[in-house]
């Protein structure tokens, strides 16, 4: 039987997944607080719709950087997909490309970038990116993700240091079996060949001037992945970046940083309008986006899911995935009174008398 629910679909991956794998997938740093808060954050906001507003079947899609999308729910960048399944990040990038979704294929994937975009077959891809110390080693696979067609890169900037994942240490889960590595991590070799993988590196000296190089080194769109503070949302605005993805590294680094919903407001408010917000971090239902939308973002991305389904039934489970939370926003959005994301608002998120009375003593 098909899973009916996000939730369902995580249970039938665990029954299929190795034990330690699935920690992989599922866990978080340290306690595991910020994991919980991201999903808490959206069961304890409740929506209150408006009626008889005549709207019609709700319109969901939508441009981001230029990429039409066919409902504002991207795909996160989520490493290690043949570890889910063995059609890996190929099947992930075939059923987005199905689906008209937009999918960010991690820097981290199982699969060259090359072989993802030839499995797309014109779906659109962006692509993450760790900043590498060595800048020749992140010039080059630049202009390989650009010589792939990617649309943008999406610069994760929340991991200066690695998070503590005790699940992976309690599992001894500390490399990826035989015969996977990250394949974009392969520096080309003499003939067209591809060198052993070099281990990711993060860096505690990556700055701002690392995304000013950046941005003179490709001509790409630039996603930041992993902003929480609104004084960081600002310094992305003035150095000219094309987009932010508030992230707290669905609870992977820090441990104890809110929820990404309840971070998402003063982002907005420092943003103005002036740049797409995206945020991911919890996003299991319709509802859960509705919520998202309401307080400003653009879009959501989801990273958990897409590997519960892929590991569940492969490429045909990411599309179920995909299906579900489209089906379940436009059901919400129609309980909403809701047209097209311009009708979703704060006006629809009810603020228990309890929160206003903490915000107001
Ligand atoms: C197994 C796993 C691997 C991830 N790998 C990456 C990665 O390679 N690069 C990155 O920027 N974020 C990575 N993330 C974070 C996701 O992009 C995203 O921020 C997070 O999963 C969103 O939360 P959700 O899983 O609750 O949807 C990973 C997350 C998970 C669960």
């Amino acid at each position: 039987m098909k899973a009916l629910s996000l939730r369902e679909l995580e249970a039938e991956a665990q029954r299929r997944l190795e034990p330690g794998a699935y920690d992989l997938f599922a866990g978080g740093a340290d306690d595991e607080v910020t994991l919980r808060a991201n999903e808490n954050a959206f069961a304890r906001l409740g929506l209150v719709p408006r009626v008889l507003r005549g709207r019609g079947r709700p319109q969901l899609e939508t441009t981001l950087l230029g990429c039409r999308t066919s409902m504002p729910i991207v795909i996160a960048p989520t490493a290690f997909h043949r570890l889910a399944h063995p059609d890996g990040e190929r099947a992930t990038a075939r059923a987005a490309a199905a689906a008209g979704a937009i999918m960010t294929v991690s820097m981290a994937s199982t699969t060259a970038i090359e072989e993802i975009a030839e499995a797309s077959a014109g779906g659109t891809l962006w692509f993450q990116l760790y900043l590498q110390p060595d800048l020749g080693f992140t010039e080059a696979l630049i202009r390989r993700v650009e010589a792939a067609g990617c649309k943008a890169l999406v610069v994760t900037v929340d991991s200066p240091v690695f998070g503590r994942r005790e699940r992976d240490l309690r599992n001894g889960f500390t490399d990826l079996p035989s015969g996977l590595c990250c394949e974009n991590m392969r520096p080309a070799g003499p003939g067209g060949t591809r060198g052993p993988a070099r281990p990711i590196a993060f860096s505690e000296a990556l700055s701002w001037e690392h995304i000013d190089w950046l941005r003179k080194s490709t001509s790409l769109p630039l996603v930041l992945k992993g902003l929480v503070h609104p004084a960081d949302a600002k310094m992305a605005l003035e150095r000219g970046v094309d987009a932010v993805l508030v992230s707290n590294h669905g609870g992977r680094q820090l441990d104890t940083i809110p929820a990404t919903l309840e971070l998402l407001p003063p982002i907005a408010e420092a943003i103005g309008g002036r740049l797409p917000i995206l945020l991911d971090g919890g996003i299991r239902r319709g509802t859960d986006i509705v919520k998202a939308l309401a307080l400003g973002a653009n879009a959501v991305a989801i990273g958990r899911p897409v590997l519960w389904g892929l590991a569940a039934e492969g490429e045909a489970g990411v599309a179920h995935v995909l299906e579900t939370l489209r089906s379940e926003l436009e059901r919400a959005m129609a309980l909403c009174g809701c047209g097209s994301a311009s009708d979703v608002g704060p006006e629809l998120l009810h603020v228990s008398r309890w929160e206003k009375q903490c915000r107001t003593s």
